[in-house]
């Protein structure tokens, strides 16, 4: 495989020290920031702000409107553009890993483009869309305009059944919009379809989940209404109690469940019949489901040919917690919390995952491996300055959750363990992207793409280029007030198997 130049040429570049790279790290300096200053000169050659990737590029709005990617809101995806750039420019064709693949984008671009790929995710939400995107060529059009003809001639009916709700769900439905979900529900598994037109319909019903509902994704939290029960009852017991009631959010009008089912299957229906007329290419993606950090270390070694992803970020953000009506009606993670402690540590709740990985590396006959990978990030300065301003912000009262200190521990531990193992299965010459945020917590500023990619170099990976978005993102409003404004940056970094 033909490897194009990966260096830019300097006219493509614009690469200005100062408004790429952290003024301060540590706010007051109360904390050593020494490494992490360290860390910055050391790679800012590498940092490259330009046009060529923004945010929408970069984020799940450059879907809106695109074919397919848009069957269900992921809003933590990026773009299926984004993807196809990035295969492109880097001249990717032999088999594609995306190991934190959320709503498959990359397997599907892979798909479209004629490549093989392969995905890991823990989401059973994430399954369903796949299942569903991945079939568009199996679809019976003449069945799926019948189907749709029905569904506009029904007429929902009470079936005194119950939405299958966990604790966080309860009262998320207005309750007519319950009973019509749980009609549905049962109304296409009476139509006694095949399972490419049965998985289609069970994703269009759970992709209108949230629209029916009185509960909105917004940024890291579920945000709910206030004529739900759970918020009504919250008030009256803060009122009981002399307290506040929270601030009213109203989503206004809330769409019938039979006109949101139509306006989905149609939009579906419409894609597929546009793409059916694309050329099929005969090749093959896979999502495997289940825990990337269990999953990667028994895939084949020098296989990939490139790796393209976005993990979940170090911003405490919970997709258990934001896909729990999605995750209930799929009634197939038997304990939520067991998926949420399977993430990423990417949340304040995320307990320790070491000796799961040491039992796993044991168990596979690896445990030096597991020894010499956790070295690799125990030894680094830069997550040791991180970890000791942590404790230091945390016994100042600047950090209100310990939770934050484990998390940050463990989400470089475990990508370290991720890096690794890409790098054992990728091929010489193989790219690897990562998007990801820079982040801060109690004045700390933590370089998330800088110490990745330190993290990789330490591995055998070659840094070529962190890509730098051109609007950085703020900080959140309790770190701005108690420490100002520290502008973060959003990256995409690049690294090569040599
Ligand atoms: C930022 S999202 C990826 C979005 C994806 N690039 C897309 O376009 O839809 C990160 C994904 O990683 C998944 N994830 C988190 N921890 C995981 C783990 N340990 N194993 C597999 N997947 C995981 C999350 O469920 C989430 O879907």
């Amino acid at each position: 495989m033909e490897q194009i130049s990966l260096i830019p040429t300097v006219s493509s570049v614009n690469k200005t020290d100062t408004f790429v790279t952290h003024s301060s790290f540590s706010h007051d300096n109360v904390c050593t920031q020494t490494e992490r200053v360290a860390l910055e000169k050391r790679y800012a050659q590498l940092l490259i702000e330009n046009d060529e990737f923004n945010r929408q590029l970069v984020s799940y709005q450059g879907n809106k409107g695109a074919l397919v990617h848009s069957w269900i809101r992921y809003r933590e995806g990026f773009s299926a553009q984004l993807v196809e750039n990035l295969i492109n420019k880097f001249n990717i064709n032999e088999t594609i890993l995306e190991p934190f693949a959320g709503s498959a984008t990359t397997l599907l671009v892979a798909k479209f483009l004629g490549l093989n790929a392969t995905g890991i995710e823990l989401l059973p939400v994430c399954h369903l869309a796949w299942e569903a995107k991945s079939k568009i060529w199996e679809y019976d059009i003449g069945l799926l305009k019948q189907i749709y003809q029905q569904l506009y001639d029904s007429q929902p009916i009470d079936l005194h059944s119950k939405f299958p709700h966990i604790t966080i769900t309860e009262s998320a439905f207005p309750p007519k919009n319950e009973r019509d979900v749980m009609f549905y529900s049962h109304w296409f598994k009476q139509l006694n379809l095949r399972e490419p037109e049965k998985t289609l319909c069970q994703l269009v019903l759970t992709s209108i989940l949230e629209e029916v509902s009185y509960t909105r994704k917004d940024g890291q939290y579920l945000r709910w209404d206030y004529r739900s029960a759970k918020v009504q009852n919250r008030n009256a017991r803060k009122i009981a109690q002399g307290k506040k009631p929270t601030h009213k959010i109203d989503f206004g009008s809330i769409a019938t469940v039979k006109n949101v089912l139509l306006r989905a299957f149609n939009r579906v229906l419409t894609d597929i019949t546009t793409l059916q007329n694309l050329p099929l290419h005969h090749k093959s993606q896979t999502l495997l489901k289940g825990n990337a950090l269990l999953i990667l270390p028994t895939l084949e070694s020098n296989h990939f040919g490139g790796v393209i992803t976005s993990p979940p970020y170090c911003n405490r953000y919970d997709y258990t917690r934001t896909y729990a009506l999605e995750i209930a009606y799929l009634n197939t993670a038997s304990d939520i919390r067991d998926l949420r402690q399977n993430l990423l540590s990417c949340t304040v709740e995320n307990r320790p995952k070491l000796s799961l990985l040491e039992n796993h590396y044991r168990s596979i006959g690896q445990y030096k491996r597991y020894q010499t990978i956790l070295s690799v990030v125990q030894n680094n300065r830069v997550f040791k300055e991180i970890n000791q301003a942590l404790q230091t912000r945390w016994r100042r009262g600047d950090i209100n959750n310990k939770g934050v200190l484990t998390m940050v521990e463990q989400y470089f531990t475990e990508l370290t363990f991720v890096f690794a193992e890409l790098f054992r299965t990728c091929q010489s010459k193989a790219y690897v992207v990562f998007v990801n945020d820079n982040v801060r917590y109690g004045g700390e500023v933590i370089p998330v793409d800088l110490l990745s990619t330190s993290l990789a170099e330490m591995l055998g990976f070659e840094a070529i280029a962190v890509y730098v978005l051109p609007k950085k993102k703020g900080n959140s409003s309790q770190q701005m007030k108690k420490f100002g404004r520290e502008p973060l940056r959003k990256s995409i970094t690049l690294w090569q198997k040599p």
